[in-house]
């Protein structure tokens, strides 16, 4: 029997809900694989944590998590903290701190759900998105507080180290998908320093991978691209914000924000990664049992096809699939489930088909 332990962070808003019915799925996923157990702690690192002890993580944090095999990570963010707090407190430390510079966000139409887009069918498409640089730094800096001549700054940062291996993983991951192509997105006629750097790095990373055919669009651009012509898009890379920013549109145009995932993945395996739902609090839907948990479902099969459980992952895709193709939809979807209907469903589609 393998054994992996995760950690789970269920932090505000949502977080609690849908890390709960993505445990429970899991649960029952281990039962009916049978070849892998999961060992789970739950870290209340929360904002509400942090307005009783003044900080998100403890002092050896960062050390405890290490241990672990993979984090589970449900949402930060809350009314009662600055954003900027919240992530610099809890998200962030983790992501950067662990590494985690590769960050996977893959869009794809769901059996059953309706796309926004006439062409939504088309929809299949991985967003690679820089996780540990650019524009999420934390390079900037305020002077002059509050006088008429204060100023903010906000500087971008690439390392040619950090630009060459999130070109290498997403070449990488590209030649493994039927289509073997990869978009390269930027701004390089606007910013002439470092994303011409990226084009740059694109290219001479381009070389070692012949079987991959390339294209690049600015990143007004390629938004258009992703309503336009869907079908020509297969794998994006991009900077930390802009790939921040596609990856809602994705996930609009592919149904709602309730169904994308995403993996922060530190893919040399020198620390553990972080899976997690994108869609983040809800504070307008929290306590309400309606929260969409097929994100974190979702979230929850890639972290499984990282720990290399890869028949269990495809189980768990294949079940999520039998339950939206049935449209059990919290209202997100335009449907009337609840979360745990929603959760109920996919453990009963996991039950084994013979
Ligand atoms: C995301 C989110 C976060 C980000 C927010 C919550 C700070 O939008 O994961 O896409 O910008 O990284
Ligand atoms: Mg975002």
């Amino acid at each position: 029997m393998r054994e992996y332990r995760i950690a789970a962070i269920p932090g505000d808003g949502i977080g609690p809900e849908v890390i709960a019915a993505g445990l429970r799925v899991l649960d029952r996923l281990a039962i009916v694989d049978g070849r892998f157990r999961l060992q789970v702690e739950h870290f209340p690192w929360s904002s509400a944590y942090y307005l009783e002890h003044g900080h998100y993580i403890p002092e050896d944090g960062l050390a405890r998590l290490r241990q672990f095999d993979a984090i589970f990570f449900g949402a930060v963010g809350a009314r009662e903290v600055p954003d900027h707090v919240s992530l610099w407190g809890l998200r962030l430390p983790i992501a950067q701190g662990f590494d985690q510079y590769a960050n996977v966000r893959p869009a794809r139409l769901l059996p059953g759900v309706d796309s926004p887009l006439a062409g939504g069918k088309d929809i299949d498409w991985v967003i690679i998105r820089e996780n540990s640089e650019g524009e999420y730094a934390g390079n900037g800096g305020r002077a002059h507080r509050g006088l008429p001549i204060e100023v903010g700054t906000e500087t971008a940062v690439f390392t040619r180290a950090g630009v060459e291996r999130i070109h290498r993983y997403a070449f990488n991951l590209a030649r493994n998908r039927p289509r073997r192509h990869l978009t390269l997105v930027t701004k390089s006629n606007a910013q002439r320093f470092g994303m011409v750097m990226w084009d740059e790095i694109f290219y001479e990373v381009a070389k070692d991978f012949p079987d991959v055919t390339t294209d690049r669009e600015l990143v007004d651009a390629v938004t258009t691209r992703m309503v336009l012509k869907p079908a020509t898009l297969d794998v994006v890379v991009a900077t930390n914000l802009h790939a921040d920013i596609l990856s809602d549109l994705a996930a609009a145009l592919s149904g709602s924000l309730g169904i994308a995932p995403t993996a922060n993945l530190n893919p040399d395996r020198s620390f553990p990664s972080m899976f997690e739902p994108i869609h983040g609090s809800a504070f307008d839907i929290t306590g309400k049992g309606i929260a969409n948990p097929i994100a974190t479902f979702w979230t929850a099969a890639m972290m499984l096809e990282h720990l290399g459980e890869h028949a269990a992952a495809r189980q768990l895709m294949d079940a999520i699939e039998r339950t939206t193709a049935a449209r059990v939809f919290t209202p997100d979807l335009g449907g009337t489930a609840t979360t745990d209907q929603v959760t109920q469903a996919v453990c009963e589609a996991l039950a084994p088909a013979r």
